[in-house]
């Protein structure tokens, strides 16, 4: 295997997925190897990264910059508009989550970086697929304006790989979970909300239905699985579009079930809105056992482990226990 110090760039350092994978990569590389970006402006604190740029993801000129100056070998391109939002904003979704990451495959294809990280999303599934057990070879059927993007994207990746060696790896994430950092605009970002509402206000109503069941993914679950894939020795690899990631799967109602052990008096009530339509359209549960073949995926959070510690963590950040 080659071996180089890695540089790493991460982009959208500062959303839910940045903030924590920043502080791991830190923990692993050193703050100096590691470049956060993200839209707001610098200020104390603001990333756990030794090094900051604000950085808007779609100024190719700027991220080539920002790419030579400080010699990165490795980009973590998380930046995105997740489902909800994307369908208010289709045409600026459709830009920021696809041409950046074409733009990072150019530099990998001309040597500039040598590897890429980019999520993909359970979206990509869509409408017509069997609900559950969800393979990863199925043909891609999104409705979404998020899930089309993320579709073209992975086949971009695929494109790149086969094409010219890019060596970009990606996961379908579920829904993700996750105390330190709220998520933003996503469909399954009620599953993250009923944890503040339930200690904060012991009641939480619902954008989903009760009987909905989405693929869940504990935080500390998916920045292992990350790093476990960009660990990966390259010949391991047998799916340069997108790995499926299962996680978890449950319906709002099992979730509530599951909290009113740790607060029994918690109440769930349940107002659907158009992020009710995006999820029929998303499969219940996955089958995810290529990436346990191929990079030894595994998972230590199930839906009580993940509930008791959001609970607990959450209660100290909100200064309620
Ligand atoms: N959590 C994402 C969303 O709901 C799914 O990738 O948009």
């Amino acid at each position: 295997m080659e071996s180089y110090t890695e540089k790493i760039l991460i982009t959208g350092a500062l959303g839910q997925i940045g903030t924590e994978l920043t502080n791991r990569l830190v923990e692993i590389h050193g703050a100096d190897n590691v470049v956060a970006s993200g839209l707001d402006k610098w200020q104390e604190g603001i990333s756990s990264a030794g090094h900051y740029e604000r950085l808007d993801v779609t100024n190719t000129k700027l991220v080539r910059q920002v790419i030579k100056d400080y010699e990165i070998t490795t980009v973590y391109h998380l930046a995105s508009l997740l489902s909800g939002t994307s369908e208010k904003q289709p045409l600026f979704a459709w830009k920021l989550n696809l041409e950046p990451l074409i733009d990072f495959c150019e530099m990998a294809k001309e040597g500039l970086i040598k590897k890429i990280f980019w999520p993909s999303s359970i979206a990509v599934f869509g409408k017509g697929i069997p609900k559950e057990n969800v393979g990863q070879e199925v043909v891609l059927n999104p409705t979404t304006v998020y899930g089309i993007s993320k579709m073209a994207g992975e086949k971009w990746c695929e494109y790149y790989f086969d094409k010219y060696g890019v060596d970009v790896r990606s996961i379908r994430y579920p829904g993700l979970i996750s105390w330190k950092t709220p998520a933003g605009g996503g469909t399954t970002d009620y599953a993250v909300e009923i944890f503040y509402k339930a200690i904060e206000d012991g009641k939480y109503t619902s954008f989903i239905s009760e009987d909905t069941a989405m693929p869940m993914l504990y935080m500390d679950d998916a920045i292992e699985a990350t790093l476990k894939l960009m660990d990966a020795p390259k010949e391991s690899l047998t799916v340069r579009s997108s790995y499926n990631l299962g996680g978890m799967s449950f319906t709002p109602k099992q979730l509530a079930e599951e909290i009113r052990k740790e607060i029994p008096g918690f109440e769930i009530s349940y107002e659907p809105d158009f992020r009710q339509a995006i999820a029929d359209s998303w499969p219940a549960s996955i089958d995810d056992s290529t990436a346990k073949n191929d990079w030894k995926l595994s998972y230590n959070f199930g839906i009580s482990e993940m509930t008791q510690d959001m609970i607990k963590n959450l209660r100290i950040k909100l200064g309620k226990n």
